[in-house]
């Protein structure tokens, strides 16, 4: 049975494009009895990476209250990435960039000695068994273009964490016109439906 990780990460609410692809795909699999953790990352916000928490998630002693609570997201937060075969991640484009409250949820989740090690050739990704697909929601049209950073930085840091099995969802031109709004959803729409495994 595949266990399912969804990320949503709008700040948008009831009014996302990413979020309601997202609940397509998870309808989807929750039609095979999929098993799903989804969160919200904008209804239930993470804590930002600062110094102090940068310090408790290499050297947990001696914590105070802030500390020991960002760890033990932190832990919750990797161990449901451990156990998902597949994650599912919800990238609207904000300032040419991923949504704050996802980067806080990478920033808690990148941990040496957890998803990651470093060894003599290099950095070593620790998270082998679970593929990626990212549904990502732009107003502009940025594929494979140099205003999209956020599809290399997430390609990047998911291959550093040992994900390489990546499909990405584009969902563009959101903010040129309804109908060209339409269009473009009922295709991201469209892909998705025939997504592998979904
Ligand atoms: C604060 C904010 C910043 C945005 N920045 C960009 C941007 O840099 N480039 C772009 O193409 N669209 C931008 N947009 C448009 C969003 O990418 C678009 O509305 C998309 O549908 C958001 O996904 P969501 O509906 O799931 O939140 C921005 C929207 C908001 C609200």
């Amino acid at each position: 049975m595949t266990n399912v990780l969804a990320l949503k990460s709008s700040i948008l609410g009831e009014h996302s494009s990413s979020s309601k692809l997202i609940d397509q795909l998870l309808a989807q699999y929750n039609q095979q009895s999929a098993t799903i953790t989804e969160r919200d990352l904008a209804l239930q916000p993470l804590p930002v990476l600062d110094g102090e928490i940068a310090v408790a998630m290499r050297a947990p002693e001696q914590l105070n209250d802030k500390q020991l609570e960002a760890l033990a997201l932190s832990d919750k937060m990797i161990d449901e990435l451990i156990l998902a075969d597949l994650l599912v991640i919800g990238a609207p484009m904000y300032n040419f960039m991923i949504p704050t409250q996802l980067k806080n949820w990478i920033d808690l989740i990148a941990r040496a000695g957890k998803t990651f090690s470093y060894t003599e050739q290099g950095p070593v990704g620790l998270i082998t068994n679970t593929r990626a697909i990212i549904i990502t929601t732009r107003g502009g049209a940025h594929k494979n273009q140099v205003s999209d950073q956020q599809i290399p930085y997430l390609k990047n840091i998911l291959s550093f964490i040992g994900i390489n099995d990546v499909e990405v969802v584009y969902a563009e031109s959101l903010a040129m016109g309804p109908e060209t709004a339409a269009l473009n959803l009922e295709q991201a729409s469209q892909q998705i439906k025939v997504l592998e495994h979904a």
